[in-house]
């Protein structure tokens, strides 16, 4: 059977990100940006990460949709067309297809080829949905082309699950939540932002759940050094670092580091920097929330309509919102 291609547009800006990674690496507390952890292996250790028992992040979410499914779908209506934020294997969203039913979907994520490849198999899945997909920084813009959002009158449903919005600071969440929002208020059709959000649980299995047994998320994090030295043209050796991850409860957030085993010089294309032995490069936070302060952080963004399902144990919360 032949297949109508889908949609795709690379929108990324590469020299952009070149200066955000030298600026954050010759910072005096030195940082990388998450996004830069998502290259094709960095996307398939983070798929791993999903499957570990110590990250009980995704396991949760999709325990809410099974058991909430059909009234998140009822919630949400059908015939919308699905804006999938950091879609990575888009396995999140097609998971709510059959009971979503939508009228087309776009799949947004940074990393071109993993999405590309991962569009390619959902479109076996489902031949008959309009599909669409972009390599882009979405932190950075909303604005897509018309020519990807089709059908153009569908009602959207900006989809951002798996807690992604715990990568954002508190400020940095809300002023993305309000850009999602005006977004919704722009269209005639009218929008909604499905969300999925981990809440603030135990210190211990916070701390497991980011410094796992198999050393996965170690490899997650440290893989991002082989990123920059492509896009940096450096000499990182990631033999030279550590995974340091933990979480503070007083920041309510997870904080993630590399940590320089011993007195470490790095080539950073043109310039180059020393880093002493213990020295750390920040790369995450992940931030916990409680349902409230969620639900006062979307109010404040603009969404004044919100439902709310949560797991069992109380561990992650779906929100459905509405400006
Ligand atoms: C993508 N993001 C929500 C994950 C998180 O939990 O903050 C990324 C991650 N980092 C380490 N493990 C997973």
């Amino acid at each position: 059977m032949s297949l109508a291609p889908f949609r795709f547009a690379d929108l990324r800006q590469a020299s952009d990100g070149r200066a955000e990674l030298l600026a954050g690496l010759l910072a005096e507390r030195a940082f990388i940006p998450p996004k830069y952890f998502y290259d094709e292996l960095g996307s398939r250790l983070f798929a791993a990460i999903c499957c570990l028992p110590e990250y009980a992040l995704t396991r949760s979410e999709a325990g809410i949709f099974a058991a909430h499914g059909s009234d998140i779908a009822r919630a949400a209506g059908p015939g919308r067309l699905i804006v999938d934020l950091g879609a990575g294997d888009c396995g999140k969203a097609a998971g709510l297809f059959p009971r979503l039913d939508p009228a087309g979907y776009v799949a947004l994520d940074i990393s071109a080829d993993y999405l590309r490849g991962a569009l390619e198999r959902l479109k076996r899945r489902f031949p008959a949905l309009p599909m669409a997909g972009a390599a882009v920084d979405f932190t950075r813009s909303l604005d897509l082309p018309d020519s990807l959002l089709a059908p153009a009158g569908a009602p959207r449903l900006w989809f951002f699950p798996g807690s992604s919005i715990g990568n954002f600071n508190p400020d940095e969440a809300r002023a993305f939540l309000a850009r999602i929002a005006r977004a919704c208020g722009a269209t005639a059709s009218g929008g909604a932002l499905l969300i999925g959000v981990d809440l603030v649980k135990d210190k211990a299995a916070l701390d497991a759940a980011y410094d796992d047994a198999l050393g996965v998320t170690a490899a997650f994090n440290l893989n991002v050094l082989n990123v920059v030295n492509r896009l940096l043209d450096a000499d990182f050796a990631v033999a030279d670092w550590r995974h340091a991850a933990f979480f503070d409860a007083a920041a309510s957030r997870i904080e993630m580091h590399l940590e320089a085993r011993r007195v470490v010089d790095v080539r950073l294309g043109e310039q180059s920097r020393r880093f002493v032995a213990g020295e750390r490069i920040h790369t995450e936070y992940s931030y916990k929330w409680t349902a409230a302060g969620f639900a006062a952080l979307l109010n404040e963004a603009g969404f004044s309509k919100l439902k709310q399902w949560q797991d069992a144990g109380g561990g992650f919360a779906i929100f459905l919102a509405e400006p």
